[in-house]
């Protein structure tokens, strides 16, 4: 959905990129409207957004590629060319071994695609003209044609089979190497990674048609990532009908069923697990037509963001839902599982797409993206590493990990996380989701200082705030035209108020959760200014009103507690909040009975804080 016709892949200034033949999709999208721009057209200025960014691509433009190679090598029994063997979850006896790579060619691809760096286009040809080897040599390793993987294809007898009892989840580990080979084919018009792709597609065709539906679905209880998802994806890109009937081979009746009766069953689900079936069922809709697939998407969508998220937008607790509205009751130290929220925004972006009109999806985008994965980057880390759970117990602190992981932030070549995996990837493609268009219209969705290439109208739009500290945003328009601009007003504001050059924009409303139309003919350097009023929130737990989090405008603040071990949910009196500073969230406010200084959330490292609270009293009016 990415791109849609033939694209010039260089990006502004870059000279190492040539005009390469993106695939269009050629399966028409039911009830699809509105689309991203390819990341070719997007670029992130200097913010918090951009620091994230570099520190992301310092460690995947830094990481040793033989080595992400050498499981694969290994498995496929060619040399793997004198390289170290990696630890963590990419350890040459760990199960799932290489199910990360796909993420990190997939940021190397966004990296290309945004910035035009040849360093990372070398990467990801390199990389996936090896995995091209591997797979041709499977005759030698004893595998069927097209299987490609860091582990051996017995893996899959013994899935099948029911067998497998080592904790190997094998379609979760080949779905990431598939999407990451997408990417690479439809972001970076690569072709091998097209045939490597095709490739194992028909091979996952091969070892599924052999099964009988009740076989399928009893396989389909262990763990598989978004096989669903990837497989109509192909059926998009191909136009062949064989690919959509594997997708469907991957419907999870457990799981869809209830949904697709809006019933939530998802406590005691790991949560991972799910997501990414949703986000398939998101795209077997778009490619049938067929409202069940869009019910079972959308009912949960519903039920993840408003029965089971905290807060920072994150979900799950030890990796798995908990019943409806359990908040208060679940404030521990392994809360949000990084990788869930990932795939919620994926899903989030599918859903908005086919409902274009609601901002609550992209209400839920920024909370989720600002407070949990933004925050979850180590910022003193120039590799940016992740936290792998972002703990919401009183006195909770970032980088502790699970106990395999040492308790920490994840490490160059020691973790492996599926998180890592994730977290590489959300870094380098934060500049995605910022601006979507239709045939009139273009959609302003995130406040991120940022420049739009929009090719097709000849127009530049650059974005410029301090966002989420300062609560105004400027938009210039370079260019002329006649099409809408359409700016998501939050539902947390009130009085939201929109310019052009300057002067109040007439006739133009811009009541909160709705989306402020301006329509006009655009002339060179026309600014628009959008001003987001802030002020104190309480967001209470589903199940305790009176255990809340604060938050100013779309901002989670939490309190600083440096060393000091907290026993308890702290008593918070609301009264006492107050603003230190205009120019930076600072706040301060009594909680225990004692002064504590309060910020945002995503700034909350090194430390011990406090996210949510015992609150009495009100907030004060004027804050
Ligand atoms: C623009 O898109 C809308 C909504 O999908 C559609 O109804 C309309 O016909 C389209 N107009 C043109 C000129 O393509
Ligand atoms: C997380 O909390 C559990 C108890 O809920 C505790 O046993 C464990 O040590 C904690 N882990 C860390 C890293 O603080
Ligand atoms: C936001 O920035 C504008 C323009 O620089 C400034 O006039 C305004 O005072 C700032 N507002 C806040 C709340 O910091
Ligand atoms: C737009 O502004 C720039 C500098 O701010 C100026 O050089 C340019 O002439 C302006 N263009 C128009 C059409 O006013």
């Amino acid at each position: 959905m990415r791109a849609r016709s033939i694209l010039a892949l260089c990006a502004l200034g870059a000279s190492p990129c040539a005009a390469q033949t993106i695939p269009p999709i050629l399966v028409p999208e039911v009830g699809v409207s509105v689309h991203p721009f390819p990341m070719t057209q997007v670029k992130l200025s200097d913010s918090r957004w951009m620091d994230n960014q570099d520190r992301t691509l310092n460690y995947v433009k830094s990481i040793n590629v033989d080595r992400l190679l050498y499981n694969f090598r290994a498995s496929h029994k060619l040399s793997t060319n004198g390289a170290q063997a990696n630890g963590g979850w990419d350890a040459p006896d760990f199960p799932f071994r290489t199910h990360a790579q796909g993420h990190y060619l997939t940021a190397w691809v966004n990296c290309y695609a945004t910035l035009g760096d040849a360093d990372c286009k070398q990467k990801a040809t390199y990389f996936v003209a090896e995995l091209a080897k591997c797979q041709a040599n499977n005759a030698a390793a004893g595998f069927n044609t097209g299987y490609l993987s860091g582990f051996p294809e017995s893996e899959f007898e013994k899935l099948e089979k029911r067998t497998l009892n080592n904790g190997n989840v094998p379609y979760y580990a080949v779905h990431k190497t598939m999407v990451g080979l997408l990417d690479a084919w439809h972001i970076m018009g690569d072709e091998t990674a097209r045939d490597v792709l095709l490739k194992m597609a028909a091979w996952v065709d091969g070892r599924t048609s052999k099964l009988s539906a009740s076989q399928m679905q009893t396989m389909l209880g262990t763990e598989f990532g978004g096989m669903n998802d990837i497989l109509a994806y192909i059926y998009q890109y191909t136009n062949d009908q064989k690919w959509l009937k594997v997708a469907q081979r991957f419907d999870h009746a457990a799981v869809f069923d209830p949904l697709a009766n809006k019933e939530d069953r998802l406590n005691g689900n790991h949560a991972n697990t799910q997501v990414p079936k949703w986000i398939g069922a998101a795209r077997e809709y778009k490619s049938t037509g067929q409202t069940r697939y869009l019910d079972i998407a959308r009912n949960a969508w519903d039920f993840t963001v408003n029965a089971h998220s905290y807060a920072i937008g994150g979900n799950s607790q030890a990796e798995h839902f908990r019943p409806p509205n359990a908040i208060a009751g679940y404030l521990r130290n392994d809360t949000a599982e990084h990788c869930n929220t990932y795939n919620m925004l994926k899903l989030t972006r599918d859903l908005w797409a086919l409902d274009p009109e609601k901002t609550s999806y992209f209400d839920f985008y920024e909370r989720a993206l600002l407070n949990h994965l933004l925050g979850a980057q180590n910022p003193a880390d120039q590799h940016g590493h992740i936290t792998y759970f972002t703990p919401l117990n009183p006195g909770g602190k970032r980088g502790i990990g699970p106990a395999w992981g040492g308790g920490t932030w994840s490490t160059d070549y020691n973790s492996f996380w599926c998180c890592q995996g994730t977290g590489v990837e959300t870094n380098t493609k934060l500049m995605d989701s910022i601006y979507f268009y239709d045939n009139s219209s273009l959609y302003v969705n995130l406040f991120t200082p940022s420049v739009l290439n929009w090719e097709e109208r000849g127009v530049q739009v650059t974005q410029t705030t301090t966002y989420p500290i300062n609560d105004t945003n400027t938009l210039k328009v370079t260019g002329s035209g006649d099409w809408t601009m359409r700016i998501r007003i939050p539902s947390w504001t009130a009085n939201a108020e929109i310019k052009v050059n300057g002067q109040p924009a007439e006739n133009v409303k811009a009541d909160p959760g709705t989306y402020a139309s301006l329509t006009r003919s655009w002339t060179s350097n026309d600014t628009v200014t959008v001003k987001l009023p802030m002020k104190l929130r309480k967001v209470a737990a589903n199940d305790d009103q009176n255990t809340a989090a604060l938050a100013f405008g779309p901002t989670i603040l939490s309190g600083k507690y440096g060393n000091t071990v907290l026993n308890s949910v702290p008593k918070l009196d609301l009264g006492s909040v107050t603003r230190a500073s205009g120019d930076d969230l600072v706040f301060s406010a009594t909680a225990d009975g004692k002064k504590v200084e309060l910020g945002p959330f995503y700034d909350a490292h090194g430390f011990n804080y406090n996210v949510y609270w015992a609150t009495s009293g009100s907030l004060p009016s004027t804050a």
